[in-house]
């Protein structure tokens, strides 16, 4: 549809069928195929009227159920403009991928595109129009929940893998085709920052921060054509985003160009009253109005205007009419209007779910998630004859998921048993304990299982509900009957394997100390099980990288690679007494237990010769960089060679390293690869006091390595003239 015609369409609606198209209903909106008034409908005086004139739902999905929604939605629409379906497709739709740190950790964004675009068909097939998706957040604090669904705590692999997934639901054109669907990125912005990593707690950070590090992801998921963003719950620049005019009107929408779909997160206007921003729903509804919030995700403010449509001011009348334009723009992109049933189809709907070529994304993906944290004496990988003691909460629970999977439940999931049992000779699984309750007979159990066998693979960690939304903890070591259970098992002086499965970063304290191998699998997904038993065999080898440092202790905590130097830097361990004044702990060792970007091979690899192809450039110009990874081992293997940068003088303090690349390579057994790396000078560019980016002159240190903490360097200079 031209924009003309949408406009003509907007000519012929009431305000009242205008203010409907910025209302979200959730999904008990609509049962059995009809619009149904209880529990908050009623008590937020919505009539049937107004809930078929509701734009969009969200949580609903499968085709026969969209079908009868949408005819029957069709029916009651006095202009015929289709009902929106948006749900959250976090990392899969029924088959489950891994979770979006866990896809931070394979360090392989078009991996990440293909998962999101599998996530699409599955999920257009049923009926989704709109995912709440990517997450974007940079994160660096394991304490908070939701670390689970960013791709962790640097701003370069958060903004290429929020790309990667833009285009991954939307597909490359500019308009996504019926096996796509929209992107949200959310939620905009800096939600990843509470303070102490409480939930929905204020975010107090400087917008030269902010500009430098948390927006770039969002940036670059807006430039990839996200067609929707989502605000966030909390507070930043001392106002909360939904109602904050500077970050919507003056940095999304005008400067980072975003033309598309802004809506509110859940109940987020109505909040605007509890954080004490607005003294009652309408004047919440107002202020989200005029911060540019097109969407009310189910919080009824935008529905107080229903009651006074006649009264509303002309700047309220323009803005609602601005807002209900973009929602239209959006369907019209669906080509909802041509097809008010884009995509469904029960056939395709059977085939696509859950079908060969997914769960072979999903295997891969997982796969690639692991990292390998551990591998004293090369006790990995064990050979197929190995007799294995399977033990830990994880091994009986395979709860290996993770949040926000959504109809992950349907999907036929290979258990851990069945899959150690596919890759090795003997396995007694016997989980010894619980994930916080301990029994003397299933203790016993697992000791007994582990005198048998050779060998103890230990699956701990914390259930999926114990991370996500609203999952914030104050101790993140692993609990306390698990570590009973390990420190038993170490004492049996067999070699201990520990696979630790979670959501976030834990506090791994004695349990690093005792394990002989340790795997970090951030929530796998479906074909976890597999993906693990399979890594444990050598059928496939390690290849994950930590999307974020794993800190020594909470009190550590925010540990992060790119954290500025201080005037008193901590350059060397030091004992006990001495420097005391020195930015450094006195109780702790300053740097993190395992390092961002860290993650092992089974191949012996080891990285060489940093080279640069010149000493001065210019600020148009580019550096190569080469290095090379030599492969000391009989064993192929992968790893990623990160590229990181630091400027040395500047304007504002600047950060001892920021990763400017990355490349994920495989290196043959007892060969060598050189790795090459074209480094753009613009890519230097850092926010300034004026709040702008620009690259400045002077000396540069380029770094690279196969984590953040072990690099090679070399300088160069940018300069006016070459
Ligand atoms: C979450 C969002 C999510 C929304 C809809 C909120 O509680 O913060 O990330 O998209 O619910 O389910």
């Amino acid at each position: 549809m031209s924009e003309q015609k949408i406009e003509k369409l907007l000519d012929k609606m009431t305000i009242t069928e205008q203010i409907g198209q910025l209302i979200q209903l959730s999904a008990d909106a609509f049962q059995h195929g009809k619009a149904v008034i209880s529990g908050p409908f009623v008590a937020n005086h919505m009539s049937q009227e107004d809930m078929y004139n509701a734009g969009s739902v969200l949580g609903i999905s499968g085709a026969k159920t969209v079908r009868d929604v949408q005819s029957d939605y069709l029916t009651h629409s006095r202009l015929h403009i289709p009902l929106l379906f948006m749900a959250d497709v976090v990392h899969g739709y029924e088959t489950i991928y891994p979770i979006p740190l866990a896809l931070g950790a394979t360090f392989n964004p078009e991996l990440a595109k293909q998962t999101a675009a599998m996530a699409a068909r599955e999920s257009s097939a049923g009926g989704v129009h709109v995912t709440f998706a990517p997450m974007v957040d940079l994160v660096r604090d394991p304490r908070w929940g939701r670390v689970m669904e960013s791709t962790g705590e640097d701003p370069y692999l958060n903004a290429v893998m929020a790309e990667a997934q833009v285009a991954g639901f939307q597909g490359d054109d500019d308009t996504p085709d019926q096996q796509h669907i929209a992107a949200c990125v959310k939620h905009f912005a800096a939600y990843g920052a509470p303070e102490g990593g409480k939930e929905y707690n204020t975010v107090d950070i400087s917008e030269w921060r902010f500009r430098e590090q948390y927006l770039p992801a969002y940036e670059a998921a807006v430039k990839a054509k996200s067609l929707l963003v989502m605000t966030s719950f909390n507070t930043l620049f001392g106002v909360p985003a939904t109602a904050n005019q500077k970050l919507m009107r003056d940095i999304l929408r005008r400067e980072l160009d975003f033309h598309g779909v802004l809506i509110s997160d859940w109940a987020a206007i109505a909040e605007l009253i509890k954080h004490g921003v607005a003294g009652s729903l309408r004047e919440a509804a107002d202020k989200a109005l005029s911060a540019g919030v097109d969407i009310d995700m189910m919080s009824f403010a935008y529905a107080r205007y229903l009651a006074e449509a006649a009264d509303l001011s002309p700047e309220l009348t323009r803005l609602i009419r601005q807002s209900a334009k973009r929602v239209l723009v959006l369907k019209d992109t669906l080509g909802l209007f041509d097809d008010p049933f884009r995509g469904l189809n029960e056939e395709i709907e059977a085939k696509e779910l859950s079908s060969s070529a997914n769960r072979a994304v999903a295997l891969k993906a997982a796969e690639e998630s692991l990292v390998l944290l551990k591998n004293q004496g090369n006790v990995l990988p064990l050979s197929h004859s190995t007799r294995i003691a399977l033990v830990g909460p994880v091994a009986s629970s395979n709860d290996l998921l993770g949040s926000w999977s959504w109809k992950g439940e349907n999907a036929p999931m290979p258990t851990l048993e069945s899959a150690f049992r596919s890759e090795f000779a003997s396995v007694l699984v016997a989980s010894g304990t619980d994930y916080h309750a301990i029994t003397k007979s299933k203790f016993n159990a697992a000791i007994a299982a582990a005198r048998q066998q050779d060998v103890i693979v230990a699956l701990v960690g914390l259930p999926s509900s114990e991370s996500g939304e609203s999952s914030s903890l104050t101790d993140l070591q692993l609990p306390a009957e698990q570590r009973q259970l390990l420190k038993a098992l170490r004492d049996l002086n067999k070699p201990l394997i520990v696979v630790v499965v979670s959501g976030r970063p834990h506090v791994l304290g004695e349990v690093n100390d005792w394990a002989d191998g340790l795997i970090y699998a951030l929530f796998p997904g479906t074909m976890g099980a597999p993906a693990i038993a399979k890594l444990l065999s050598g059928a496939v080898s390690p290849s994950g990288h930590l999307p974020m440092s794993l800190p020594r202790s909470v009190g550590q905590i925010p540990v992060y690679y790119n954290h500025f130097n201080t005037g008193r830097p901590l350059t060397y361990t030091p004992t006990d007494d001495q420097d005391r004044y020195l930015s450094r702990y006195i109780d702790s060792p300053d740097t993190p237990l395992y390092p961002f970007g860290f993650g092992l091979s089974y191949a012996d690899l080891v990285l060489t010769g940093c080279q640069i192809d010149r000493d001065t450039v210019t600020k148009d110009g580019q550096v190569r960089v080469t290095a090379t990874v030599e492969n000391r081992s009989e064993v192929p293997g992968t790893t990623v060679v990160q590229l990181y940068t630091r400027q040395m003088v500047g304007e504002t303090v600047q950060p001892v390293q920021v990763q400017r690349a990355f490349k994920k390579v495989a290196v043959p057994a007892n060969q060598s690869l050189k790795v090459e790396f074209v480094l753009s000078v613009a890519q230097l560019a850092s926010v300034h006091l004026d709040m702008k980016r620009r690259v400045d002159l002077g000396e540069y240190q380029v770094m690279v390595g196969l984590d953040a903490a072990n690099v090679l360097s070399t300088e160069f200079v940018v300069r006016e003239v070459e």
